[in-house]
């Protein structure tokens, strides 16, 4: 164990207390952000990759940043599409190798793209969020996806979802998320990689002595989830 890489600080030693309000609030309050536009674009494009894949099932890598992710799930998955989004131009373009012909890498803001896949009918069979932005700060939970008005959106698409986090207490807020939009029983469990680390995140937490945690659930595809208006119009996709 030479790598060092600090554990997460934060004055939080408990979910946050406006987890729950903030949960009914985007259950029951439209999303009403404006696409960006080079997401409308990225998502299109990635629309006709996955049209030219025909059936294939779909696996989302949600905030993928270099990408090393959806290559090894690519790589796992040789039946299915995988499709790795995230904003970061400068992680994206990063060099890690030839993309299999299953994966796809993204660059777009989730917030958006989540809003169109759902508004198009996608149904991913897996959806991985590994090592989100933790946003330690109390201050800062309605920047956490638990807390984040997207949040009916990530769980209305459905599939297999998989979270994987250094703070456990993240993936215990996002399990009680979980449980109250959908009443789907979650729960943060310890998570050891052994020498198969799935992103630079995870190897680099893994090989400082860090705990990791995780969240698997599985979802149905509920698109009523999301509150009247929440999903872009047919016009603002155009
Ligand atoms: C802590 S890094 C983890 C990257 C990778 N999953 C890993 O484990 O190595 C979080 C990633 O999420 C991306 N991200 C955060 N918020 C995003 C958003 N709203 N839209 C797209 N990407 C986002 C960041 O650019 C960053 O690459």
């Amino acid at each position: 164990m030479t790598a060092c890489s600090r554990s997460i600080v934060s004055r939080q030693t408990l979910p946050h207390q406006d987890l729950a309000r903030r949960v009914t609030r985007a259950l029951a309050h439209p999303l009403r952000k404006p696409l960006a536009a080079h997401t409308r674009e990225a998502f299109a494009r990635a629309q006709q990759w996955r049209h030219r894949r025909g059936a294939a099932p779909l696996i989302l890598d949600a905030g993928c940043g270099v990408g090393l992710s959806t290559r090894r799930l690519a790589a796992q998955h040789p039946a299915a599409a995988v499709i790795g989004v995230d904003r970061s131009a400068d992680r994206l373009s990063r060099d890690h190798g030839r993309l299999p012909d299953n994966a796809l890498l993204v660059r777009a803001e989730l917030v958006d793209f989540w809003r169109l896949a759902l508004a198009e009918g996608w149904r991913p069979a897996q959806h991985y969020l590994l090592y989100p932005n933790p946003y330690p700060k109390a201050a800062h939970l309605k920047m956490r996806w638990q807390g984040h008005p997207v949040l009916p959106v990530i769980l209305a698409l459905g599939g297999r979802l998989e979270l994987r986090s250094n703070w456990r207490l993240y993936v215990e807020e996002f399990a009680l998320a979980v449980t109250q939009a959908t009443g789907v029983a979650a729960e943060a469990q310890p998570f050891a990689p052994g020498e198969a680390c799935l992103t630079p995140f995870e190897h680099k937490y893994h090989a400082s002595g860090q705990a990791l945690w995780r969240l698997v659930v599985e979802l149905p595809h509920a698109p009523g989830l999301v509150p009247g208006g929440a999903l872009p119009s047919v016009e603002e996709r155009d």
